[in-house]
């Protein structure tokens, strides 16, 4: 079975694979001993969160249930990812055999992505892989003709709405609702589609599964550090010669990626998308890791031509627009935080009012219901604090 072929370069996911190869690998083993590999691995999960994924499956394949479910997350709708439309194109062995092994080991039967609405023009291209995996007997009943081993998987358009990459709020769009992030716990693990358990995991988490169970948990634990193990993609976009999707190993610094990518006259640097943190030049020696920067994988580039102000105010727009609008810390909160960028820009604001709403900000950290409110309002903290000098002098206010 072939897939297009690429020329990208990496250490493991961007490395030489054939598909069916991990499927056939984990066939011999029993689902403890992919468990004991993924937890070997160390590998967390790369949609941002950083949660372990052996403790996720182990919850999940202990949880007593006739229909589990394994759900590939692939809204991918952070500003400046793109590293999951590269897998879904370029790698689907990948993502699908990381699905099979994953319903394998937790003992499920049905798998279910979650496409982003703007990545319809995917849909076909991966239907037709899954009908291919499915002639090649990896996909459907008794897959490689083990009896009762059983699972397969139908894609699922999304509508486009940032917050149902959110794993409760996806899981209400699937069931047809309203997507809304839900009170956790009880957590998808136990509680999840249509109240099964369900195990909710990112494309390129997916996609490092088959070459854990083919080359052992510990071989992936050697690259990166200690804490953060294997390889992160890192989606690099803006001021920039080369912007692209890389494979480096985690705990490589931001001077690293933006020598890779050909950046020059680096001002700033987003890292992590809208919801991540804006790095001034005096920080580009720290790492990216889940012990420093943590990070989904989206790195944002400007030089000294761009006005941070204006970076800013992209940002909370795009977080007015796309809070669900379910609790008051995030709805209230992000247009609050807006409307304070508009009175930067005016000139008219006091320092008084604008670190009362830092605080409204680091109060919407804790009491938001989901990680979009939870996360708003880092950029509108970072960019203030790390670009002071460049926003208020060029915005006079009262110094009150
Ligand atoms: C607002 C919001 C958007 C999110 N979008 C995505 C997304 O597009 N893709 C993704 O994998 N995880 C996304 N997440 C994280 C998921 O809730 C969840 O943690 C992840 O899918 C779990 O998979 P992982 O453990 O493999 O990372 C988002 C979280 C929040 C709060
Ligand atoms: S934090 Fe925002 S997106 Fe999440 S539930 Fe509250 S209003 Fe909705």
């Amino acid at each position: 079975m072939e897939t297009k072929k690429s020329s990208r370069k990496g250490d493991i996911i961007f490395s030489k694979y054939s598909p069916g190869d991990g499927i056939r690998k984990a066939v011999n083993f029993s689902r403890e001993d992919i468990l004991f590999e993924v937890k070997d691995s160390k590998l967390k999960g790369r949609g941002g969160a950083g949660f372990p994924v052996s403790t996720k499956w182990m919850l999940a394949a202990a949880a007593i249930s006739d229909d589990k479910y394994v759900i590939c997350n692939a809204d991918e709708g952070e500003p400046g990812t793109f590293k999951d439309r590269v897998l879904l194109y370029e790698y689907p062995e990948l993502v699908f055999e990381g699905m099979v092994i994953a319903g394998y080991t937790i003992g499920s039967e049905k798998g279910i992505v979650y496409l982003r609405g703007e990545y319809e023009h995917a849909l076909k291209p991966l239907q037709d892989y899954l009908n291919v995996m499915r002639e090649d007997h990896l996909l459907g009943k008794n897959i490689l003709g083990i009896k009762n081993f059983n699972f397969d998987i139908e894609i699922f358009l999304g509508s486009s709405a940032y917050v149902c990459g959110e794993e409760t709020a996806l899981i209400e769009s699937l069931e047809g609702h309203r997507g809304e992030a839900r009170n956790r716990p009880p957590y998808p693990v136990n509680t999840g589609f249509r109240g099964k358990p369900t195990s909710v995991n990112n494309v390129e988490t997916l996609c490092c599964i088959p070459h854990i169970v083919l080359k052992g948990g510990k071989w992936f634990a050697k690259f990166g550090t200690k804490t953060s193990t294997g390889t992160k993609l890192f989606s690099v976009s803006g001021d920039c010669d080369r912007p692209d999707v890389y494979e480096l190993p985690w705990g490589i610094t931001i001077n690293d990626i933006l020598e890779i990518s050909g950046a020059r006259n680096t001002k700033a640097v987003q890292v992590g998308g809208a919801s991540g943190s804006c790095i001034p030049k005096s920080q580009f020696d720290r790492k990216l890791a889940y012990e420093d920067l943590s990070t989904g994988g989206s790195i944002i580039v400007f030089n000294e031509s761009r006005n941070m102000l204006k970076v800013l105010k992209n940002f909370m727009e795009f977080f007015v627009e796309e809070s669900c609008g379910q609790c008051t810390p995030c709805r209230i909160g992000n247009s609050k935080l807006l409307e304070g960028v508009n009175m930067i820009e005016k000139g008219e604001y006091t320092f008084t009012y604008l670190n009362k709403l830092k605080e409204l900000g680091k109060t919407m950290q804790v009491a938001s219901k989901c990680g979009l409110g939870q996360s708003s309002p880092n950029s509108f903290i970072s960019i203030l604090e790390n670009f002071k000098d460049e926003i208020f002098i060029h915005n006079g206010g009262k110094n009150a």
